[in-house]
Protein backbone atom coordinates (compact mmCIF):
# COMPACT_ATOMS: atom_id res chain seq x y z
CA UNK A 1 0.00 0.00 0.00
CA UNK A 2 1.63 3.45 -0.93
CA UNK A 3 1.52 6.64 1.44
CA UNK A 4 -0.34 9.77 0.81
CA UNK A 5 0.91 12.81 2.94
CA UNK A 6 -1.20 15.05 3.66
CA UNK A 7 0.36 18.96 4.25
CA UNK A 8 -1.97 21.42 6.53
CA UNK A 9 -3.51 18.01 7.61
CA UNK A 10 -4.40 19.71 10.85
CA UNK A 11 -6.71 22.44 9.46
CA UNK A 12 -9.64 22.88 8.31
CA UNK A 13 -9.48 21.90 4.92
CA UNK A 14 -6.93 18.73 5.86
CA UNK A 15 -9.09 17.47 8.79
CA UNK A 16 -12.02 16.47 6.43
CA UNK A 17 -9.24 15.25 3.53
CA UNK A 18 -7.65 12.76 6.40
CA UNK A 19 -11.11 12.10 7.37
CA UNK A 20 -11.77 10.32 3.77
CA UNK A 21 -8.88 9.43 3.10
CA UNK A 22 -8.32 7.01 6.45
CA UNK A 23 -12.25 6.45 5.87
CA UNK A 24 -11.22 5.03 2.21
CA UNK A 25 -8.49 2.54 3.49
CA UNK A 26 -5.65 4.80 2.44
CA UNK A 27 -2.13 5.19 4.30
CA UNK A 28 -1.98 8.50 5.08
CA UNK A 29 0.90 10.89 7.11
CA UNK A 30 0.11 14.04 8.17
CA UNK A 31 2.95 16.27 7.85
CA UNK A 32 2.53 18.94 11.28
CA UNK A 33 4.43 21.44 13.04
CA UNK A 34 2.63 19.19 16.20
CA UNK A 35 1.19 15.79 16.32
CA UNK A 36 -2.42 15.51 17.55
CA UNK A 37 -3.83 12.75 19.18
CA UNK A 38 -5.43 10.88 16.08
CA UNK A 39 -3.83 7.12 15.68
CA UNK A 40 -5.33 6.56 12.34
CA UNK A 41 -2.01 8.63 10.62
CA UNK A 42 0.97 8.46 10.72
CA UNK A 43 2.63 12.14 11.92
CA UNK A 44 5.40 13.86 10.37
CA UNK A 45 6.84 16.76 12.70
CA UNK A 46 8.29 19.87 11.07
CA UNK A 47 7.88 23.18 9.71
CA UNK A 48 7.22 23.99 5.84
CA UNK A 49 8.76 27.38 6.86
CA UNK A 50 11.92 26.01 7.65
CA UNK A 51 12.25 22.79 5.65
CA UNK A 52 12.97 21.18 8.80
CA UNK A 53 11.31 17.18 8.53
CA UNK A 54 10.55 17.65 4.75
CA UNK A 55 12.56 15.35 3.28
CA UNK A 56 11.91 12.05 5.69
CA UNK A 57 8.46 12.63 5.53
CA UNK A 58 8.54 12.14 1.84
CA UNK A 59 9.83 8.67 2.57
CA UNK A 60 7.44 5.68 0.10
CA UNK A 61 4.93 8.80 -0.51
CA UNK A 62 3.31 8.29 -3.77
CA UNK A 63 0.90 11.29 -3.68
CA UNK A 64 0.98 14.49 -1.55
CA UNK A 65 -1.98 16.69 -0.79
CA UNK A 66 -0.98 20.51 -0.38
CA UNK A 67 -3.77 21.45 2.11
CA UNK A 68 -0.92 24.50 4.30
CA UNK A 69 -1.22 27.59 4.03
CA UNK A 70 -0.22 30.60 6.54
CA UNK A 71 -3.09 32.95 5.74
CA UNK A 72 -3.60 35.62 8.68
CA UNK A 73 -6.73 36.48 8.09
CA UNK A 74 -7.98 33.09 8.22
CA UNK A 75 -6.18 32.76 11.09
CA UNK A 76 -8.03 35.85 13.23
CA UNK A 77 -11.17 35.58 11.22
CA UNK A 78 -11.03 39.17 10.13
CA UNK A 79 -8.88 41.09 7.18
CA UNK A 80 -7.30 44.12 8.76
CA UNK A 81 -5.60 47.47 7.22
CA UNK A 82 -2.13 45.35 7.06
CA UNK A 83 -3.98 42.60 5.11
CA UNK A 84 -4.25 45.13 1.69
CA UNK A 85 -0.66 45.88 1.54
CA UNK A 86 1.59 42.39 2.52
CA UNK A 87 0.63 38.92 3.54
CA UNK A 88 3.73 36.26 4.87
CA UNK A 89 5.32 33.95 1.89
CA UNK A 90 7.38 31.79 4.15
CA UNK A 91 5.18 28.74 3.84
CA UNK A 92 3.00 29.25 0.64
CA UNK A 93 6.06 29.65 -1.70
CA UNK A 94 9.14 29.40 -0.17
CA UNK A 95 7.49 26.10 1.55
CA UNK A 96 5.57 25.32 -1.81
CA UNK A 97 8.87 25.70 -3.44
CA UNK A 98 11.10 23.31 -0.72
CA UNK A 99 8.51 20.24 -1.00
CA UNK A 100 8.42 20.94 -5.00
CA UNK A 101 12.02 20.27 -4.89
CA UNK A 102 12.11 16.93 -2.08
CA UNK A 103 9.05 15.44 -4.16
CA UNK A 104 11.34 15.69 -7.48
CA UNK A 105 14.06 13.60 -5.31
CA UNK A 106 11.31 11.55 -3.94
CA UNK A 107 9.90 10.89 -7.37
CA UNK A 108 6.62 11.69 -6.34
CA UNK A 109 3.70 10.67 -8.40
CA UNK A 110 0.86 13.38 -7.68
CA UNK A 111 1.19 16.30 -6.64
CA UNK A 112 -2.08 17.57 -5.91
CA UNK A 113 -2.19 21.10 -4.87
CA UNK A 114 -5.29 23.68 -3.00
CA UNK A 115 -5.29 27.07 -4.42
CA UNK A 116 -8.17 29.82 -4.40
CA UNK A 117 -10.65 30.47 -6.92
CA UNK A 118 -10.05 33.74 -8.62
CA UNK A 119 -6.50 34.67 -7.98
CA UNK A 120 -5.20 37.01 -9.70
CA UNK A 121 -2.14 40.05 -9.78
CA UNK A 122 -5.32 42.40 -8.09
CA UNK A 123 -5.89 39.89 -5.57
CA UNK A 124 -4.96 41.11 -1.89
CA UNK A 125 -1.52 40.14 -0.82
CA UNK A 126 -2.49 36.77 0.62
CA UNK A 127 -4.17 35.90 -3.02
CA UNK A 128 -1.00 36.93 -4.62
CA UNK A 129 1.38 34.99 -2.67
CA UNK A 130 -1.03 32.04 -2.88
CA UNK A 131 -1.39 32.64 -6.76
CA UNK A 132 2.70 32.40 -6.75
CA UNK A 133 2.68 29.35 -5.11
CA UNK A 134 0.42 28.10 -7.38
CA UNK A 135 2.45 28.99 -10.46
CA UNK A 136 5.55 27.26 -9.19
CA UNK A 137 3.55 23.91 -8.80
CA UNK A 138 2.06 24.77 -12.36
CA UNK A 139 5.75 25.37 -13.93
CA UNK A 140 6.81 21.99 -11.77
CA UNK A 141 7.64 19.17 -14.23
CA UNK A 142 6.09 16.81 -11.63
CA UNK A 143 3.22 15.03 -12.60
CA UNK A 144 0.39 18.08 -11.12
CA UNK A 145 -2.58 19.07 -10.33
CA UNK A 146 -4.68 22.29 -8.83
CA UNK A 147 -7.97 22.38 -7.23
CA UNK A 148 -9.29 25.93 -6.59
CA UNK A 149 -11.75 26.29 -4.11
CA UNK A 150 -14.23 29.18 -3.09
CA UNK A 151 -13.97 30.54 0.58
CA UNK A 152 -15.26 28.20 2.89
CA UNK A 153 -17.86 28.79 5.21
CA UNK A 154 -15.97 28.40 8.50
CA UNK A 155 -14.09 31.87 7.17
CA UNK A 156 -17.19 33.30 6.77
CA UNK A 157 -18.98 32.22 9.76
CA UNK A 158 -15.77 34.25 11.63
CA UNK A 159 -16.23 36.68 9.11
CA UNK A 160 -19.61 37.45 10.35
CA UNK A 161 -19.38 37.04 13.74
CA UNK A 162 -16.27 39.78 13.84
CA UNK A 163 -19.31 42.23 13.03
CA UNK A 164 -21.45 41.43 15.78
CA UNK A 165 -20.28 44.69 17.47
CA UNK A 166 -21.48 46.93 14.73
CA UNK A 167 -25.15 48.43 14.89
CA UNK A 168 -25.07 48.49 11.12
CA UNK A 169 -23.61 45.77 8.83
CA UNK A 170 -21.91 47.23 5.93
CA UNK A 171 -21.59 44.65 3.41
CA UNK A 172 -20.54 43.56 -0.22
CA UNK A 173 -23.52 42.96 -2.74
CA UNK A 174 -21.74 41.17 -5.53
CA UNK A 175 -23.09 37.23 -5.82
CA UNK A 176 -20.04 34.88 -4.34
CA UNK A 177 -20.69 30.93 -3.70
CA UNK A 178 -18.23 29.77 -0.63
CA UNK A 179 -18.10 25.86 0.12
CA UNK A 180 -18.05 23.66 3.07
CA UNK A 181 -14.66 22.04 3.89
CA UNK A 182 -16.46 18.64 3.73
CA UNK A 183 -17.53 19.50 0.33
CA UNK A 184 -13.65 20.66 -1.32
CA UNK A 185 -12.61 17.38 0.78
CA UNK A 186 -14.73 14.92 -1.57
CA UNK A 187 -13.58 16.55 -4.42
CA UNK A 188 -10.05 16.66 -3.92
CA UNK A 189 -9.88 13.23 -2.77
CA UNK A 190 -11.83 12.33 -6.06
CA UNK A 191 -9.02 14.70 -7.75
CA UNK A 192 -6.07 12.75 -5.98
CA UNK A 193 -7.36 9.39 -7.79
CA UNK A 194 -9.15 9.87 -10.95
CA UNK A 195 -6.00 9.49 -12.79
CA UNK A 196 -6.51 13.23 -14.49
CA UNK A 197 -3.55 16.27 -13.71
CA UNK A 198 -3.07 19.81 -14.24
CA UNK A 199 -5.72 22.37 -13.64
CA UNK A 200 -9.00 20.97 -12.19
CA UNK A 201 -12.35 22.33 -12.53
CA UNK A 202 -12.66 24.65 -9.36
CA UNK A 203 -14.88 24.05 -6.96
CA UNK A 204 -17.50 26.33 -5.30
CA UNK A 205 -20.70 25.95 -2.79
CA UNK A 206 -24.15 25.32 -4.53
CA UNK A 207 -25.76 29.26 -3.74
CA UNK A 208 -24.84 32.22 -5.45
CA UNK A 209 -26.25 35.08 -2.99
CA UNK A 210 -24.62 38.04 -1.80
CA UNK A 211 -22.72 38.99 1.28
CA UNK A 212 -25.95 40.57 2.48
CA UNK A 213 -28.02 37.39 1.85
CA UNK A 214 -25.66 35.22 3.42
CA UNK A 215 -25.26 38.00 6.62
CA UNK A 216 -29.57 37.63 6.59
CA UNK A 217 -29.35 34.12 7.11
CA UNK A 218 -26.19 33.96 9.26
CA UNK A 219 -28.30 36.65 11.67
CA UNK A 220 -31.28 34.34 11.49
CA UNK A 221 -29.86 31.03 12.55
CA UNK A 222 -27.83 32.96 15.30
CA UNK A 223 -30.63 34.75 16.92
CA UNK A 224 -29.19 38.55 15.70
CA UNK A 225 -31.18 41.27 14.41
CA UNK A 226 -28.77 44.00 12.64
CA UNK A 227 -29.83 46.15 9.92
CA UNK A 228 -27.97 45.14 6.57
CA UNK A 229 -26.40 47.65 4.36
CA UNK A 230 -25.60 45.82 0.94
CA UNK A 231 -22.49 48.02 -0.61
CA UNK A 232 -21.54 48.86 -4.72
CA UNK A 233 -18.24 46.95 -4.83
CA UNK A 234 -16.18 47.88 -8.74
CA UNK A 235 -16.21 44.59 -9.93
CA UNK A 236 -12.11 45.09 -9.93
CA UNK A 237 -12.17 45.45 -6.16
CA UNK A 238 -15.07 42.62 -5.77
CA UNK A 239 -12.52 40.20 -7.45
CA UNK A 240 -9.56 41.43 -5.62
CA UNK A 241 -11.25 40.39 -2.37
CA UNK A 242 -12.53 36.50 -3.95
CA UNK A 243 -16.17 38.10 -4.18
CA UNK A 244 -16.30 35.65 -7.80
CA UNK A 245 -18.77 32.92 -8.75
CA UNK A 246 -17.18 29.59 -9.33
CA UNK A 247 -17.09 27.62 -13.07
CA UNK A 248 -16.80 23.91 -11.83
CA UNK A 249 -17.61 21.66 -9.96
CA UNK A 250 -20.56 22.48 -7.30
CA UNK A 251 -20.84 21.08 -3.34
CA UNK A 252 -24.13 20.06 -2.02
CA UNK A 253 -23.90 21.57 1.40
CA UNK A 254 -25.78 24.93 1.70
CA UNK A 255 -25.03 27.60 3.97
CA UNK A 256 -28.17 27.38 6.08
CA UNK A 257 -27.84 23.91 6.33
CA UNK A 258 -24.50 24.24 7.70
CA UNK A 259 -25.27 26.94 10.19
CA UNK A 260 -27.57 24.54 11.65
CA UNK A 261 -25.17 21.93 11.80
CA UNK A 262 -22.81 23.94 13.74
CA UNK A 263 -24.87 24.86 16.32
CA UNK A 264 -25.91 21.58 16.85
CA UNK A 265 -22.10 20.58 17.31
CA UNK A 266 -21.53 23.95 19.54
CA UNK A 267 -24.84 22.57 21.49
CA UNK A 268 -23.95 19.21 22.13
CA UNK A 269 -20.11 20.12 23.37
CA UNK A 270 -21.65 22.41 26.06
N1 LIG B 1 -9.96 29.23 4.12
C1 LIG B 1 -10.55 29.41 2.96
O1 LIG B 1 -11.61 30.05 2.87
C2 LIG B 1 -9.95 28.82 1.71
C3 LIG B 1 -10.61 28.96 0.48
C4 LIG B 1 -10.06 28.39 -0.66
C5 LIG B 1 -8.87 27.68 -0.59
N2 LIG B 1 -8.23 27.57 0.61
C6 LIG B 1 -6.99 26.81 0.65
O2 LIG B 1 -7.27 25.56 1.27
C7 LIG B 1 -6.11 25.11 1.98
C8 LIG B 1 -6.49 24.87 3.45
O3 LIG B 1 -7.02 26.05 3.99
P1 LIG B 1 -7.65 26.05 5.47
O4 LIG B 1 -8.52 27.24 5.56
O5 LIG B 1 -8.19 24.71 5.82
O6 LIG B 1 -6.32 26.33 6.32
P2 LIG B 1 -6.13 26.40 7.91
O7 LIG B 1 -7.32 25.86 8.63
O8 LIG B 1 -5.64 27.76 8.23
O9 LIG B 1 -4.94 25.34 8.13
C9 LIG B 1 -3.66 25.61 7.65
C10 LIG B 1 -2.81 24.39 7.84
O10 LIG B 1 -1.46 24.70 7.43
C11 LIG B 1 -0.57 24.31 8.45
N3 LIG B 1 0.62 25.15 8.52
C12 LIG B 1 0.68 26.49 8.71
N4 LIG B 1 1.96 26.90 8.79
C13 LIG B 1 2.72 25.78 8.63
C14 LIG B 1 4.12 25.53 8.64
N5 LIG B 1 5.01 26.53 8.82
N6 LIG B 1 4.57 24.27 8.45
C15 LIG B 1 3.68 23.25 8.29
N7 LIG B 1 2.34 23.41 8.28
C16 LIG B 1 1.86 24.66 8.46
C17 LIG B 1 -1.38 24.48 9.73
O11 LIG B 1 -0.77 23.74 10.75
P3 LIG B 1 -0.76 24.22 12.28
O12 LIG B 1 -1.85 23.40 12.89
O13 LIG B 1 0.60 23.86 12.76
O14 LIG B 1 -1.01 25.70 12.30
C18 LIG B 1 -2.72 23.92 9.29
O15 LIG B 1 -2.72 22.51 9.33
C19 LIG B 1 -5.06 26.21 1.78
O16 LIG B 1 -4.28 25.90 0.66
C20 LIG B 1 -5.90 27.45 1.48
O17 LIG B 1 -5.21 28.43 0.77
C21 LIG B 1 -8.73 28.11 1.77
Amino acid sequence: MTTILVTGGTGHLGRDLVDRLVRDGHRVRVFARSPRRDSRVEWAIGDLATGEGLQPALKDVDTVINAATFSPIARRGGIRPVDFFKSPSAVDVEGTERLLALCHEANIRHFLHVSIVGLDEASLPYGRVKLAGEQLVRESSLPWSVVRAMPFYYLLENMLAGLAWLPVWPVPKTLFNPVDTSDAADYLVQCAFDGARGMRPEIGGPEDFSLAEFSRQYQRARGINRPILPLPLSAHAARGMGFVVSNGVRGKLAWSCWLNQRLAAIKQAA
